[in-house]
């Protein structure tokens, strides 16, 4: 297991994102490096690639484990899944590959998953890859790990090629996914810190948008110690859910017991980082895909002529300064109080100065030189 990640005070905690290099001589990288995630992805920058190929996730269930790390809620896949039927017993496939697109010649292992997400109360966004400077409500990660060159990922999660990452823009809808409905569900079993759940069929093929485009670039882990190992691709379309299950996220907890004043896992992301010059390449090919009467309505960011939609930038509102990640109050809890939605705001409140200066850099509308 990662155990860093377990124990790390991640996101917005006294020490923030922008400090993590200066506390953890192993997580150097989140301060010095030069080739960091997320990024915001510029449409107007896509690099066309023809080369790149679909790519192809396994379509099996498998088992896996639903943990509160107390700053994100995290999906591991048990490599030694087995079934038990009535007569037998069942060993079904233990990994779920991951192949093609910018990964040839490689193979990769799907080892986690992981959900960033903002308050829905607030009408906040939660995902860690902007499109034309819009974030959305919330994304999932799939990070995987290179199988051909490496045992394992904490192995390969330092090395050259080692890992990949699959960014799912999430959204709002009607309806939620299946798959993250299940998810949800479980959720309400790890409010508290360090609270597990077993996900006996996880099915993560699901998760993915019924799309074949995506755009890809090299970046690094968005948490510490930020390696710069990662192949990233963000798919091209969006998966949904609905406002009531986000909610149902946002109840997530930092803490391990239950607070008189709740402190709450969401915002859980990383401010942007600059692109630096990387190279973003793409699949999508502009001129096909505009002319073509088919292609998908909900294609939320490339769709004609590589503008992202113009209703989400209207919808798009500024949070009042430092709400990034600094929904948190660590020292004025006080026990006692009555948990009510006044208890709350106040802690909101009272959060908002505690880790200003690491937002100074990293607000929304600033544009960051690329
Ligand atoms: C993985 O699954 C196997 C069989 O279902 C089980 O015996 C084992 O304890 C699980 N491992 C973890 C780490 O949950
Ligand atoms: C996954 O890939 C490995 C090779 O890396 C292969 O042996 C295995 O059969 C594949 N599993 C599935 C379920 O496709
Ligand atoms: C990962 O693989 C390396 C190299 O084989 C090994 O030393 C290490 O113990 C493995 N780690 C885990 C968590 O299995």
């Amino acid at each position: 297991m990662i155990s860093w990640l377990m124990t790390a005070c991640l996101y917005p905690c006294i020490v923030g994102p922008d400090f993590w290099g200066l506390v953890n001589k192993h997580w150097r990288m989140c301060t010095v490096g030069q080739m960091q995630s997320p990024i915001n992805i510029d449409p107007s920058r896509l690099l066309f690639d023809p080369g790149l190929s679909e790519i192809s996730i396994g379509k099996q269930q498998v088992e896996a484990e639903l943990q509160n790390t107390g700053q994100l809620p995290m999906i591991t896949i048990n490599e030694t899944t087995k079934f038990d039927t009535t007569d037998f017993i069942q060993i079904i496939p233990k990994f779920v590959n991951i192949s093609g697109g910018p990964m040839i010649p490689y193979n990769y292992r799907l080892h986690h998953v992981i959900f960033h997400f903002g308050r829905i109360r607030d009408n906040e966004k939660g995902s860690e890859h902007t499109v034309d400077r819009v974030r959305f409500p919330a994304e999932l990660q799939l990070l995987a790990y290179n199988s051909d060159l490496y045992e394992n990922f904490t192995q390969a999660m330092t090395e050259s090629k080692g890992l990949l990452g699959i960014a799912i823009i999430v959204d709002i809808g009607e309806v939620s996914n299946v798959e993250l409905r299940k998810l949800t569900v479980a959720s309400q079993s790890v409010t508290y810190k360090d609270s597990k759940t077993i996900l006996t069929r996880f099915h993560p093929s699901e998760l993915l948008p019924n799309t074949k485009h995506y755009v890809t670039y090299e970046g690094s882990l968005t948490y510490p110690g930020c390696y710069e190992t990662v192949t990233w691709i963000v798919m091209n379309n969006p998966i949904y859910i609905t406002r009531e299950d986000l909610s149902i996220w946002n109840d997530l907890q930092q803490t391990e017991i239950k607070q008189s004043n709740p402190v709450f896992m969401s915002p859980n992301y990383r401010p942007l980082k600059p692109l630096n010059n990387r190279l973003i390449r793409t699949n999508i090919n502009i001129k096909y895909t505009s002319r073509n009467p088919g292609s998908c309505p909900s294609n939320i960011y490339l769709n004609n002529g590589y503008r992202s939609n113009p209703l989400k930038i209207k919808h798009l509102q500024k949070p009042p300064a430092g709400s990034r990640h600094a929904r948190r109050s660590i020292s004025t809890l006080s026990e006692g109080e009555d948990e009510n939605n006044d208890a709350y705001d106040q802690a909101y409140t009272l959060s908002q100065f505690e880790i200003e200066t690491s937002d100074n850099n990293n607000n929304e509308n600033d544009r960051i030189d690329f």
